[in-house]
């Protein structure tokens, strides 16, 4: 298509949206849901697309080629975008907020936490929690598994990376969190809410009394650790090494990075669990394959790490689940300077939105989109997993998710423990709709009947 004539001298903008968002807000699409307006720009423009939010430039991407572009190829000359920076009142300075020197510093210290000998020493943790956890189970009861998701991977979070038994505070914790995210669409929306953060006006109470809550606890794991003087190698003792002793900022600074991990370990995978879960019961051929796949690997005993390259469908289920539900449902760049991708040609300050909740459902790249299939991730497949750019529930580029292989792993475990003993039934008349918040989350969590297999 032709690019539009550029406002401004010699730039080139992609084809989009004649007047202001704003416009279009109050007609056509809900705000608080980004996704219709992803999906519409895709299905009007295709593999590029602009429009201006205020005065600012926005471009949304769905092509492999545009994505790599950004990602990886001019990486540096991208930071993020209004809302990760937004989430610094939430999470400080961590990783996933972070950018040039500090970023790579604290992704560099905390590294060994995620290599692969170390993580295999993470599987009979994540083992040891799931099943706890299926134990406590009922047949025959309702249980709302969006709330269980997030209890077992909090707790897995906790003992593995922060070597912290968390049992006492899951509960108070995941109840805080949940605050946050309910307060988040809210939040980022206002104009200077950082500054209005401060001083705590009504509504906002609630945002600072849970962040505090969130903060005794990560005080009380950081400064036991401290205390203890004994390093077990976990990713908590790494931070702890890494940051300069005793002052204040320091310890700020190790409580952003503890935080960010949290958040970033926890509600994905939790939320990966919730729509595999909900997904195998809509497709019960595929949930009686992968049935018969774990009873086949594991013939009654419980998982361990050794299982998990045999347990191929089960991986194949996750993968799947990631490609339709993906918890990382979109991810934001800031432009720095002017850049140019493909014909075009844009200003310094452009946002540059990229979705893989879109890419992953563009009947171009996945025939039948919408279809929960995993076997188009089996080995013999040729397509989706293998194609980075039209599929990358954990992104790309120097930013790429640290967590992916620690995540495939305890997905696949917490999968297979649980469906060996129990089978999961969507309640009657209960509503399922994809909420997208910082992740993807099952807006009306999701409530489903516990069966014995
Ligand atoms: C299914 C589970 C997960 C999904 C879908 C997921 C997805 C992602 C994505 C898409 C990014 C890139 C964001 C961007 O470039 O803007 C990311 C970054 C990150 N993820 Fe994950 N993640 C998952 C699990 C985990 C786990 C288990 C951990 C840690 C225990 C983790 C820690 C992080 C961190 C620290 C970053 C920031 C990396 C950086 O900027 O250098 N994630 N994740």
């Amino acid at each position: 298509m032709e690019a539009r004539a550029s406002e401004r001298g010699s730039y080139r903008f992609p084809p989009g949206f004649q007047r202001n968002l704003l416009w279009y807000a109050f007609r056509k699409f809900r705000p608080a849901n980004p996704i219709f307006l992803f999906q519409h720009l895709a299905e009007t423009y295709g593999d590029i697309a602009h429009y201006k939010l205020g005065h600012n430039h926005i471009v949304f991407l769905n092509h492999p080629d545009y994505i790599r572009e950004v990602l990886v190829v001019q990486n540096d000359n991208f930071i993020k975008e209004r809302t990760v920076q937004r989430s610094k009142m939430l999470l400080g300075e961590g990783m996933i907020t972070s950018e040039g020197v500090t970023h790579r510093a604290q992704r560099v210290a905390a590294q060994p936490a995620f290599h692969r000998q170390r993580i295999v020493q993470y599987a009979d943790v994540i083992v040891e929690e799931a099943s706890r956890m299926r134990d406590s189970w009922h047949a025959g009861e309702q249980r709302d598994i969006a709330i269980d998701m997030m209890h077992l991977t909090l707790q897995i979070v906790a003992r593995t990376l922060f070597a912290t038994d968390l049992r006492f505070e899951v509960c108070e914790l995941a109840a805080a969190i949940n605050r946050i995210m309910g307060l988040y669409n809210f939040l980022v929306m206002l104009p200077a809410a950082e500054w209005l953060v401060h001083l705590r006006p009504p509504g906002l109470a609630a945002f600072v009394r849970a962040r505090k809550r969130i903060d005794a606890v990560v005080y009380r794991m950081i400064d036991a650790h401290v205390k203890s003087g004994r390093d077990s190698g976990s990713l908590l003792d790494l931070m702890i090494a890494s940051s300069p002793p005793g002052d204040e900022e320091a310890r700020q600074s190790l409580r952003d990075q503890v935080i960010t991990i949290f958040l970033a370990g926890y509600e994905t995978v939790a939320n990966a669990m919730s729509w595999t879960w909900y997904l195998l019961s809509q497709n019960l051929e595929c949930e009686r394959q992968f049935h018969k796949e774990i009873d086949s690997v594991l013939n009654g005993k419980l998982p361990a790490f050794e299982d998990v390259a045999r347990l191929r469908y089960t991986e194949s289920v996750m993968a799947e689940s990631l490609r339709l539900y993906p918890p990382a449902w979109a991810m934001g760049r800031y432009a720095r300077n002017d850049f140019e991708l493909g014909n075009y040609f844009l200003p310094a300050r452009t946002t540059v939105l990229i979705s893989q909740f879109v890419t992953h459902r563009d009947p171009r790249y996945f025939a039948d989109p919408l279809r929960f299939d995993p076997d188009r991730f089996s080995e013999a497949s040729t397509t989706a997993r293998r194609t980075k750019f039209i599929y990358f529930p954990f992104g790309a580029g120097p930013r790429q998710c640290i967590g992916e292989s620690f995540a495939w792993m305890e997905g696949t475990l917490i999968l297979a423990t649980i469906a060996e003993k129990w089978k999961l039934r969507l309640a009657p008349g209960h509503r399922v709709e994809p909420q997208p918040l910082i992740t993807l989350r099952p807006k009306f969590g999701m409530r489903m009947q516990v069966e014995s297999r």
